[in-house]
């Protein structure tokens, strides 16, 4: 104590030692325990990623049925979680509806508050919080829409029982198409972790109060909501939508992102551990080629990104402070095709998050990390008298 170093936005403090996510922001390198992101996205599901990030390595094939299975068990979320959903109004932020949700799983399951849980009943709180929030997520969603929510169906996967959820009606068969199913296990493998970013640090930081994993994970979701971490994806598509209203003169976006009397910043542009390039930008500018591909979509505004994107790339003051497209910038377009509603995206990103914050508070709670507190320096007054409110 005594002397306290002042490093705003933790821009270079270490808070932990971790074995979960490998991050090289210089040569644009992502690996999720040793395995390359690229490897992943391409041949691996989400639910398989899951289970790596959780417990540390690839399952076998009856370790993963298991981990599949007991899941699918605890899709359904008891009915009085309904009523709270009700009390929304149908024009409440799907973010704002999963965070006081996913929160109030604490009040169904009490067990979950207490820090001496047994290991078995800790994987249970994990397994519940993998299980439920795809349901909570696209319940939120028919919320909005004025629609009955529909019931997990289990004999799906992951992903197209998420799907299910979101899109089928009651009146009419929904199939799901296989280039839907494929494109978002890749979109949330790409999401999964990504080491101590500012909604990971915040699980951290309020689980290591012993707060419960559903409290934990309900803070992240709220900080993952504001535009300047995952809130971007929505904030790139309403951008995109605003410079085609526009007339599409990506040049002038560009001015005003640089100027710096205009707050207005190109989202999706920008990070602060990649200065190179971000690889999860690069997956996702080729499956998002793919997919509209695939699926048949033509959306202007993905030339719109492309032009964007090139016209940026060789500006001088992008490339001064190494601004590459992140993992935002095309992820909204395939979400867009595939048909998931904007203000959805960032519960998308939540959706793929999920796994990696439960492996970071997990792993948090295993390594005994004591009560996160960071220090100050204080700039305020120095003492001074109380003055009577008749003498001011
Ligand atoms: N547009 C215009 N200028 C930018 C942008 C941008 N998107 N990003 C950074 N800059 C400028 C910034 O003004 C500053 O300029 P100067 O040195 O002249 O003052 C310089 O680049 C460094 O930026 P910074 O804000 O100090 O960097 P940071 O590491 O604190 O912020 C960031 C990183 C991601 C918040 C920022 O780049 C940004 O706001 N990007 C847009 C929002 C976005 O896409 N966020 C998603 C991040 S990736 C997914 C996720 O984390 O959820």
């Amino acid at each position: 104590s005594g002397y306290i170093t002042l490093d705003s936005g933790y821009k270079n403090t270490g808070a932990t030692e971790s074995a979960i996510t490998f991050l090289d922001g210089e040569e644009g390198i992502l690996r999720y325990r040793g395995y390359p992101i690229e490897q992943l996205a391409e041949q691996s599901s989400f639910i398989e990623v899951a289970y790596l990030l959780i417990y540390g390595k690839l399952p076998t094939v009856e370790e993963l049925e298991v981990f599949t299975n007991e899941i699918k068990i605890h899709t359904l979320v008891n009915e009085d979680m309904r009523k709270i959903l009700d009390g929304f109004p149908s024009t409440a932020h799907p973010m704002g509806i999963l965070s006081a949700l996913i929160s109030s799983l604490t009040a169904f399951y009490p067990e979950s508050l207490n820090p001496n849980q047994s290991k078995e009943e800790a994987n249970l709180t994990i397994i519940r919080l993998m299980a439920k929030l795809p349901t909570i997520a696209a319940w939120s969603y028919k919320n909005s829409i004025g629609h009955p929510v529909n019931y997990p169906k289990n004999k799906l996967d992951y992903c197209s029982n998420f799907l299910h959820m979101m899109f089928a009606y009651p009146t009419e068969d929904y199939q799901i198409d296989p280039v839907v199913v494929k494109a978002l296990n890749k979109l949330l493998i790409l999401h999964a972790d990504h080491e101590q970013n500012c909604s990971t640090s915040t699980v951290r930081l309020v689980g290591s109060a012993n707060a419960s994993l559903y409290s934990s994970v309900s803070a992240g979701i709220s900080a993952l909501w504001g535009p300047l971490h995952g809130g971007a994806n929505q904030a790139v598509i309403e951008m995109l939508e605003q410079i085609k209203a526009d007339g599409g003169d990506s040049k002038k976006f560009i001015a005003k992102a640089k100027d710096k009397d205009d707050p207005f910043r190109l989202m999706g542009f920008g990070h602060r551990v990649y200065k190179n390039f971000d690889p999860r930008a690069t997956i996702i500018k080729k499956a998002a080629d793919e997919v509209l591909t695939a699926l048949g979509v033509k959306d202007p505004i993905l030339d719109i990104a492309k032009e964007l994107e090139e016209a940026a790339l060789t500006d001088q003051y992008f490339v001064d402070r190494k601004l590459y497209p992140n993992v935002d910038f095309y992820s909204g377009i395939i979400y867009r095709a595939l048909g998931i509603p904007t203000d959805m995206f960032t519960v998308m990103f939540a959706l793929g998050r999920l796994p990696g914050w439960i492996a970071q508070w997990k792993e948090m709670r295993e390594q005994k990390e004591p009560i996160g507190r960071p220090r100050q320096v204080y700039v305020g007054e120095k003492e001074r008298n109380y003055i009577p409110m008749n003498e001011r």
